[in-house]
């Protein structure tokens, strides 16, 4: 039976968290294969309580799914704890968790280097979440990271920290003017927490082929979005993590043919938090009333997030690198109530017309959004359950991104609840 990944799209916050809670339901494992806490997935449900889920997958208000996190996650032992401690006290089963023994731990000097860093970049710093997700990263490839399964064996753990902090230590002092951090301090603490979650420790890529061989479906859920991957997205101002399809295989142990479905989830306009380019964005009372009529403030910093139209350029870019079979187009109620509506169909980049992705950061920092203007609706949507029901310009307006897009629009979101969703296609 099939994996199927989930991924965002544009630049995040693109509605992955509702989308894996509405396949929750037909599947049996959902698996985070990239990134950390510096993730925000907001699941609403049908009772009407909502949840931010950061490191743990959404799967986990889903009864009956085992949630992993993946080999290709980033793990903060003191956050795992807290969002297992919150979820618990709000009722929810945390039983069904298990963590990759190969995945990477941020460690305390990672999150406070990535505070550093940033503050010393002044103007040309990334906005990053500021948890520790890029330094953790880069050990991660130096080879000089600490992994989950380096809780099970204090004398190697120590050696780890030690040789870590030693280096480290002198950049935080010499060069960032901070405190030195005890390593003794740090593995203690480390140690201890980890015994909290030992039980939890396990060969998850294994587990989840075996899965597979049984005939169980696995459900990938991506965090960020394409234009945030390190590769594909608009770098410097990324993520350090792999969030396109590819990534997913890589970051769960499974084979890339094993993937059968990805479901891209695309917001009907755009958003973005943090630094980089963003050649639809608006700076003007429309990109305001965007945000405040999408609710556009991060779930994990509070930041206010970057709004504007929706850039097909983008949604074309997103199909072709992730192989996107599937969109889940959500907020499309958000745009109710708008006489026109602009959709960026290709760039001006230095007087030419492009139309598809620029090959150069330079010329993504120059492009200009060449819009076409689609006539907007006036009804709320939010009640719509069926295509049908949607007035007619905005099916016209979806009809006319899967066109631009390049793949079929399969689900619509009509508000944050699991109910408020259009199935056109059953994904799993
Ligand atoms: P994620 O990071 O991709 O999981 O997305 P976030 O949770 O950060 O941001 C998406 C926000 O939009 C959340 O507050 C969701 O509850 C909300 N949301 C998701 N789908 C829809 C939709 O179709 N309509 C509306 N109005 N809100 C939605
Ligand atoms: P979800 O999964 C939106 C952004 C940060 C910053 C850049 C690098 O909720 O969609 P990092 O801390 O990862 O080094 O920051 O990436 N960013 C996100 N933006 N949604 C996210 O996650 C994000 N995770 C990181 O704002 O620009
Ligand atoms: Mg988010």
């Amino acid at each position: 039976m099939p994996a199927i990944v989930i991924i965002g799209a544009q630049w995040g916050d693109e509605g992955k968290g509702k989308a894996t809670d509405l396949l929750g339901e037909r599947v049996q494992w959902v698996v985070r294969y990239q990134g950390g806490n510096n993730a925000g997935h907001t699941v609403v449900l049908p009772d009407g309580q909502d949840f931010a889920l950061h490191l743990i997958p959404s799967g986990i208000l889903s009864p009956g799914v085992t949630n992993v996190i993946g080999n290709g996650v980033v793990v903060d032992p003191g956050v795992l704890l807290d969002e297992l401690a919150g979820l618990e006290g709000r009722g929810v089963d945390t039983s069904r968790l298990l963590v990759s023994a190969d995945a990477h731990l941020i460690m305390p000097y990672h999150v406070a280097i990535d505070k550093v860093t940033e503050r010393y970049l002044g103007k040309a710093k990334i906005g990053t979440t500021g948890r520790g997700i890029g330094p953790c990263y880069q050990d991660k490839v130096a080879r000089v990271g600490v992994r989950v399964q380096d809780l099970l064996d204090e004398k190697i753990l120590r050696q780890k920290v030690e040789a870590a902090l030693a280096f480290k230590n002198q950049v935080l002092v010499k060069v960032y003017n901070r405190r030195a951090l005890d390593a003794n301090q740090v593995v203690d603490s480390v140690l201890e927490q980890g015994e909290r979650f030992r039980h939890r420790i396990a060969d998850t890529r294994l587990l989840l082929n075996q899965a597979l061989e049984r005939g169980e479906t696995v459900l990938l859920e991506g965090s960020q979005g394409t234009l945030l991957d390190v590769d594909h997205g608009t770098y410097p101002f990324v993520t350090s993590s792999n969030p396109t399809s590819g990534g997913a295989a890589i970051g769960s142990g499974l084979g890339p043919n094993r993937i059968t479905t990805v479901l891209g989830i695309l917001k009907a306009y755009t958003t973005r938090v943090g630094s980089g380019p963003f050649p639809s964005e608006l700076h003007d009372e429309m990109g305001e009333r965007l945000r405040k009529t999408g609710g556009e403030f991060g779930v994990t910093t509070g930041r206010s997030r970057r709004t504007g139209w929706f850039d097909s350029v983008i949604a074309r870019y997103a199909t072709r690198v992730n192989g996107i079979t599937d969109y889940f187009l959500t907020k499309l109620d958000v745009l109710s109530g708008l006489e026109r509506i602009p959709v960026c169909v290709a760039y001006e980049v230095d007087g030419e017309r492009v139309d598809e992705m620029p090959m150069t950061q330079t010329d993504v920092h120059h492009a200009k959004p060449v819009y076409e203007e689609l006539p907007g609706w006036w009804e709320d949507i939010s009640h719509c359950r069926s295509f049908d029901e949607l007035p007619a310009n905005a099916r016209a307006y979806v009809h006319r991104l899967e066109e631009l897009s390049g793949a079929r629009v399969s689900a619509i979101g009509v508000g944050p609840g699991r109910e408020q969703t259009i199935v056109r296609h059953q994904i799993a």
